[in-house]
């Protein structure tokens, strides 16, 4: 697969083109970045894990019938993905209230809800990604009333596989977000959950501790973000239980920068 020109960058991911039309190339970055771009680092090897457990992530969604954009992983940092037209959509699903929920309406942190909360939030870096109700997705048309019912019903169906399958590895799947797209190829015209589950996007406690294995580790100054993504690519079996081995760093070492 040929690796053709750069389509588009954000904060942690690159995507080029490639030879086959329908596809793309999704690279992932070690820049990590919180509040709206405002607090920046890198962090050495974060792209590399992000891309494994991403993979393996939606490979099983795949398999219990969650129709995503992945296709094939390429090498360390990148893999191929269908293209899609990305909906201009945050889609944040909680089951413990923490972050961004606690600090808009008072509600105590580690809150746990009756039920899982869907929010949505326009993604637009330039006016930092503000929640939006049903009826602004549909007055704007960002997606259709069909689009949405449709991931809806998926996101539920998301959250209940990943409780399940971090609860497995003792950690608890407080919150996290994702994406959807559009897919138009021959005569196919889908929704496909796009973008990256990683611990970039989601926030996972270990269950006993509660210590976070997540990008809150970047955001809040805990540290040891690198080991805490590394727990969890263990603890879901890409990396071997013993490893304490840092990945080769690729394409070029650069040094940590974790304020
Ligand atoms: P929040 O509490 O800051 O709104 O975040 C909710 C979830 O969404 C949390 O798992 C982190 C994730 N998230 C992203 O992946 N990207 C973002 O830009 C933001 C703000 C949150
Ligand atoms: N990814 C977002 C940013 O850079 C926010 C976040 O994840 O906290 O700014």
């Amino acid at each position: 697969m040929k690796k053709g020109k750069k389509l588009y960058e954000g904060k942690a991911k690159i995507i080029y083109a490639c030879s086959e039309k329908s596809l793309v190339i999704q690279h992932f970055k070690d820049d990590a970045t919180a509040f709206n771009n405002k607090k920046k680092s890198v962090i050495d090897g974060k792209g590399i894990l992000n891309n494994r457990i991403s993979e393996h992530i939606l490979t099983y969604l795949s398999q219990v019938g969650i129709k995503n954009h992945f296709v094939k992983r390429l090498n360390m940092r990148e893999q191929i993905i269908k293209r899609v037209e990305i909906i201009p959509i945050e889609f944040i699903v909680r089951n413990v209230a923490t972050g961004s929920l606690t600090s808009r309406l008072g509600i105590e942190d580690g809150t746990v809800l009756d039920s899982t909360l869907v929010e949505y939030c326009l993604k637009d870096d330039k006016l930092g990604d503000p929640l939006i109700s049903r009826e602004h997705i549909f007055a704007f048309k960002w997606a259709t009333k069909k689009e949405i019912e449709k991931i809806d019903k998926q996101l539920l169906r998301i959250n209940d596989f990943l409780v399940g399958m971090f609860r497995g590895i003792g950690i608890k799947l407080v919150d996290f977000k994702v994406e959807f797209g559009r897919y138009k190829f021959n005569n196919k015209n889908e929704i496909l959950l796009a973008d990256e589950i990683s611990p970039d996007t989601c926030r996972l406690w270990d269950i006993q501790t509660e210590k976070k294995l997540d990008k809150d580790r970047f955001r809040k100054n805990l540290g040891n973000l690198f080991q805490a993504y590394q727990e969890v690519a263990r603890r879901l079996g890409i990396l071997h239980e013993q490893s304490n081995v840092r990945p080769l760093r690729y394409p070029k070492p650069k040094a940590v920068k974790n304020k």
